[in-house]
């Protein structure tokens, strides 16, 4: 057990699957995994572990913003030795080309700040995803049929930004999305050696101001959890 983890050593697979929600970690763990058990019930943040084709995966929730996903992916991979977290969420579209329900999948994370922002003082440090797991990734998106794109994102702090210059930079420099945890994510497996993607669907926009209808939700959660999971065992 962790501070915020009750799984007993060996209750986490090497491979977990991190939502923000954890209701989407219980549902994607009861639509996907076989043998499925709950692992961690700990404030409510739900983690499951079962086998997907036979291999072990754990899907525990990370919650929402960098802060509160670097408290589980430390403990994931200090604690429970996880060697591939994949994020799989939702984003804000920045693009034109990127359309509502698109996937997109995040090869680096721009951040003003990140828990990390301590080590890394004045430098710049750019987080990317492992590049093994963003290419198969790609494979399985493509093979799927889903309109993917594979790009530069921004992880912000905030969900209601009231600096519409910072926006508007971050389209101007082709970002293809906003989310709020990717680049933590991508920081501490760059430190431990671990492999780490985020797979995301577009959910609103902040050009068109679009929002995904309520009922396609699910379905558009359930393609990134096939891609992540395809990847994860690629
Ligand atoms: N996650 C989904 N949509 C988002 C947005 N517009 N900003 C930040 N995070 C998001």
């Amino acid at each position: 057990m962790t501070i915020h983890i009750g799984a007993k050593k060996g209750d986490i697979a090497p491979t977990v699957l991190m939502p923000g929600d954890p209701y989407r970690a219980k549902w994607a763990a009861e639509t996907f995994l076989q043998d499925t058990r709950c692992i961690n019930e700990v404030r409510g943040m739900l983690g499951f572990t079962g086998t997907w084709n036979g291999h072990p995966v754990t899907i525990q929730g990370s919650g929402m913003g960098m802060p509160s996903l670097s408290i589980y992916a430390n403990e994931l991979i200090k604690d429970y030795d996880a060697q591939t977290l994949i994020r799989i969420g939702s984003c804000g579209g920045m693009q034109e080309s990127v359309g509502i329900r698109d996937v997109i999948l995040a090869m680096t994370a721009s951040t003003l700040s990140t828990p990390s922002r301590g080590i890394f003082k004045e430098l710049n440090f750019a987080p990317c995803a492992d590049y093994g797991l963003l290419s198969a990734a790609h494979g399985a998106a493509i093979a799927k049929g889903v309109p993917t794109h594979v790009g530069g994102i921004y992880s912000s702090d905030v969900f209601y930004d009231e600096r519409p210059d910072l926006n508007e930079q971050m389209i101007r420099h082709g970002i293809l999305g906003v989310e709020m945890e990717a680049a933590e994510l991508y920081n501490l497996a760059a430190r431990y050696g671990r492999r780490a993607l985020a797979v995301l669907t577009v959910s609103d926009h902040l050009i068109t101001h679009e929002a995904l209808p309520a009922q396609d939700r699910e379905r558009s959660f359930g393609d990134m959890v096939e891609i992540a999971l395809a990847a994860a065992f690629a």
